[in-house]
């Protein structure tokens, strides 16, 4: 842990002291994180639970700044509240601002991780990252549970976007950034910071979300473990612990990979959390998982509904025996340890916290950071006569379902945790069409699918904004076909979690066919098309790429669309370059990468033009 400037031994001397103190209870309860819809402060207090969660979309009141911090300032003075049956300890609150602060309305969104990754700028993921904090402890919250290091090696991982990059090494450097400038100096501008999710969440076999990854003990470590060193280095207080398998092994039950490699040999010293529900595949019985999960080697348990029962049940295991009591004293040390480092004992109620309800949030200086990350993260693909950089004086017609949609270009984690639909529940910001007007007054926005008022007399050059639509998680899972289907989802021993899937393929034209005939309707017309391309993966393209003059990839950029309007017209020049590589065919695009070697690809990794 980097917290060289507070005195390891006053901390321990603390840590200790209060845990003399604790009841069994009341350590089970530490070790405890129920989402805030099922607890109230009261509860809260009754079971002297350490942790709160909100999950993707669970926002409180109308979702507003002051709505926040209202909520924490309340759980915070019921585990503040210091009677005979009650220890004073202060919660943490935990979200996913994992691009942005991204549940709160008129937040700043970055872009997602997939992005960022072709940026290659280490110096901006650290600003991102701090401006990410501040916005965070707006709203009286001192945890998120970023960044996720997922190193995703198949395209039908509905989590791809939230992977840096294919390689192990890029997302080492923005592992140590990223955390660094989350935690900082673990002071007044600091949150805590979770790295996500331990360990080989990208390497399951046909990218199914929670499923198996099948590897040699060497291949995982050199593939999905490297990056967490950078983060430890870096000082990370959390790591969450994955919904997948090891070589058949649930990692939430995995007692090598949790206790034996990152508690001891790598000599990890913050406290693992688990997933939501995590624990529930590791036996049929709940009871039983519940002795698995704690004797692995998680510490705190994210157990928004069944909370309760959780407590039950271990509090019984120690009864029995089960589970013995070092384990518990261990795990309630790591997470005082975390609290105390944080300075979180010291720190007034969050109304009263520095940045709480700080104008900042949402402000144009950190929205002025996201533009930038958007207009470095864009990668050009093809530019055929220079038809880019565009004239502001040009008539330009600008179409497709993405164009006018910040709902549609922020992508999953956005407000809800499948996103949003539309520009009306992404406050601030501006549209990819808007971003246009903004630069080129001539711009006319058409929202007919097959824009039939193109026209080449009218119309110098056709702006076309296509590609996925918001997703989360296993629902964005590209699945081909029903033997495929049923595996999905966490499953052991029977219990399965179907979720829908996003779509069987990933050729653009067979999962949005009706960006094609966008795209062929302007053809057609003989109007110049610059495609720009929202994406949580790099797509099948080929019929698209074939007819378009030029073709930009801009993944999921969040609330700032006015950043690719700045590159699309010159002001900026292109900067991005493909963190992952860009597949030529369905099968090679729905195989794991490391089955297909970079050369076959369409575009290798590192490619990207400039003007
Ligand atoms: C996700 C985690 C997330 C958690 C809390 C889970 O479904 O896998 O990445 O942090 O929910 O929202």
């Amino acid at each position: 842990m980097s917290y060289a400037n507070l005195h390891k031994a006053d901390i321990k001397a603390k840590v200790e002291q209060l845990l003399s103190k604790m009841t069994l209870a009341q350590k089970v309860g530490q070790m405890t994180q129920a989402e805030r819809l099922t607890c109230s402060p009261a509860q809260l207090k009754q079971y002297h639970l350490g942790s709160i969660l909100s999950g993707g979309g669970s926002c409180p009141g109308d979702n507003t700044v002051q709505d926040w911090v209202n909520t924490n300032d309340e759980y915070w003075a019921a585990s503040m509240e210091q009677d005979q049956d009650h220890l004073a300890i202060p919660l943490l609150y935990g979200v996913d601002a994992i691009h942005g602060n991204n549940n709160v309305r008129g937040a700043t969104v970055f872009p997602h991780n997939i992005g960022l990754g072709a940026s290659h700028d280490v110096d901006l993921l650290k600003r991102i990252a701090q401006v990410t904090a501040k916005e965070v402890l707006a709203t009286g919250v001192e945890w998120t549970f970023a960044p996720t290091l997922a190193v995703a090696q198949n395209n039908c991982w509905g989590r791809t976007y939230e992977s840096y990059s294919q390689y192990p090494e890029i997302i080492s450097q923005y592992a140590k950034a990223f955390v660094n400038g989350l935690q900082a100096n673990l002071d007044d501008n600091s949150v805590i910071a979770c790295a996500k999710h331990w360990v080989g969440d990208g390497g399951t076999t046909n990218g199914i979300d929670q499923g198996e990854t099948t590897l040699p003990e060497l291949d995982l470590r050199n593939t999905h473990i490297t990056p967490y060193y950078q983060a430890l280095d870096a000082g990370v207080l959390t790591i969450m612990a994955s919904f997948n398998s090891w070589n058949s092994e649930k990692c939430h039950g995995h007692y090598y990979l949790l206790t034996e490699v990152l508690k001891g040999e790598m000599g990890f010293d913050g406290f693992i959390v688990s997933d939501w529900d995590g624990i529930d595949y590791l036996a049929k019985d709940y009871f039983d998982t519940v002795a698995l999960g704690v004797n692995a080697g998680i510490d705190m348990f994210m157990v928004p509904e069944n909370w309760q029962l959780f407590i039950e049940h271990l509090i019984k295991h120690v009864e029995l025996g089960n589970v013995d009591i070092s384990r518990i004293d261990d795990a309630v040390r790591r997470i005082l340890t975390v609290k105390y480092a944080y300075g979180l004992f010291d720190k007034p109620r969050p109304a009263q916290r520095k940045h709480a309800n700080s104008e900042s949030f949402g402000s144009a200086e950190h929205r002025a950071v996201a533009q930038e990350a958007v207009r470095k993260s864009l990668v050009l693909l093809k530019n055929d006569n220079d038809v880019l950089p565009l004239s502001k004086h040009a008539n330009v017609l600008v179409a497709g379902k993405n164009a006018n949609n910040t709902g549609h270009q922020c992508g999953g984690f956005t407000i809800d945790w499948q996103g949003v639909d539309s520009n009306e529940k992404i406050e601030g910001g501006s549209s990819i069409w808007q971003g246009i007007k903004a630069l080129a007054p001539h711009a006319e926005l058409s929202t007919d699918p097959l824009a039939i008022e193109a026209d080449a007399s009218k119309h110098d050059v056709a702006i076309v904004v296509i590609g996925e639509t918001p997703y989360a998680e296993g629902m964005g899972d590209i699945r081909q076909n029903d033997d495929v289907i049923i595996e999905a989802g966490s499953q052991i021993k029977g219990q399965l979690k179907v979720l829908e899937a996003y779509g069987k393929s990933l050729e653009l034209s067979q999962l949005h066919p009706e960006d094609l005939a966008l795209i062929e309707s302007i053809h057609a017309k003989k109007i110049p098309i610059v495609v720009v391309l929202i994406s949580g993966r790099t797509l099948v393209i080929n019929p698209e790429l074939a007819i378009a003059d030029a073709f930009v990839a801009a993944w999921l950029p969040g609330s700032e669309g006015q950043g690719v309007a700045d590159v699309l017209f010159g002001d900026y020049n292109f900067h991005g370059k493909l963190s992952f590589s860009w597949p030529k065919t369905n099968k090679q695009a729905m195989s794991s990468r490391h089955q297909t070697c970079d050369a076959d690809y369409l575009f290798p990794h590192g490619f990207g033009l400039k003007y």
